[in-house]
């Protein structure tokens, strides 16, 4: 547990949860939400009549499957050794801001008319999709490389990522691949500019689009039930496409630190690091590949 996060933005605390319950909730998420194909409109037409394009992640509180079914979370939130990974990044006095249960889609499991619609597109949430009453669940199909920190959250501009595997990840089942130490170019709009390098698959080079270039190794997280990985805001991350038959679940908490304690924190600390903006782009630019109206432009993807 070397791992030096204010370097390298990310911290692999392996296996600290019991894997037993992980995977017995990871049922209980299943038998409440078994992934079918029904759970999709019919069709783009069936879609224009009674879907929408905005508004369809999981809530804070509202609207999210871990409330609305009062999921029983105390053996994470509880655990010493969960509540001593996060105070070790985040101070002691850390304010989890949001729970959500994530659920990356198999290619093959989504229907076609549904699949042509985010073929090209960068960051495919499918929650769009998807029928009103299942969009308690963030589902996605592949998710190009972006920051998380790219708008306020309950009032907290600045926050990392903490996620929980609930079942084995491997890289058949499009595992998350964090780019180590991109958070230091601070915030820059979406579609990043990255660049695989063409000898070292692991390798990748980022710009600013302002004449700072960072070399980046690729972490790709996978490992067993109860592992847990935090990663900083600005960090670029996203994940390919999962090539199993079944959904990969797990639980994404974003977290805040105290105000008072910032910056005493690894958290606070890592800021210092940062060379380029934390604040600066308007909503307007940091997603570029947004339409007006809310929907998503065809951008392609740089992730593989
Ligand atoms: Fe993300």
């Amino acid at each position: 547990m070397k791992e030096n996060f204010i370097n390298t933005g990310i911290k692999d605390f392996g296996v600290i949860l019991n894997p037993k319950k992980c995977k017995y909730l990871k049922t209980q998420i299943e038998k409440l939400r078994g992934y079918h194909k029904n759970i999709f409109y019919k069709s783009f037409k069936e879609y224009k009549k009674s879907g929408r394009i905005f508004n369809t992640s999981p809530g804070l509180k509202t609207h999210n499957l871990i409330y609305t079914h009062n999921l029983d979370l105390k053996f994470i939130d509880e655990s010493f050794k969960f509540k001593n990974a996060l105070s070790s990044i985040m101070g002691n006095e850390f304010r989890i801001i949001k729970r959500s249960v994530i659920m990356h889609v198999p290619l093959k499991l989504i229907p076609r008319w549904v699949k042509d619609k985010v073929k090209n597109i960068g960051r495919a949430n499918l929650n769009p999709w998807i029928k009103d009453e299942y969009q308690d669940v963030q589902y996605f199909s592949h998710l190009d490389f972006h920051q998380d920190m790219s708008k306020a959250i309950s009032g907290y501009d600045k926050f990392a990522t903490f996620s929980i595997n609930l079942d084995k990840v491997t890289a058949k089942d499009g595992p998350i691949q964090i780019l180590e130490n991109s958070q230091i170019l601070g915030r820059t709009f979406y579609p990043h500019f990255v660049r695989q390098s063409a000898h070292e698959d692991n390798i990748w080079y980022y710009s600013n689009l302002e004449g700072d270039h960072i070399k980046s190794k690729n972490r790709i997280v996978t490992g067993p039930a109860g592992k847990v990985c935090g990663f900083h805001g600005l960090v670029l991350h996203g994940t390919s496409f999962n090539q199993s038959s079944k959904p990969r679940v797990s639980l994404r908490y974003l977290v805040s630190s105290k105000k008072s304690q910032f910056k005493k924190t690894i958290w606070g600390k890592s800021f210092k690091k940062i060379k380029g903006s934390i604040k600066g782009l308007s909503d307007l630019h940091a997603r570029l590949d947004i339409n007006k109206d809310g929907s998503y432009k065809d951008t392609g993807m740089s992730i593989r």
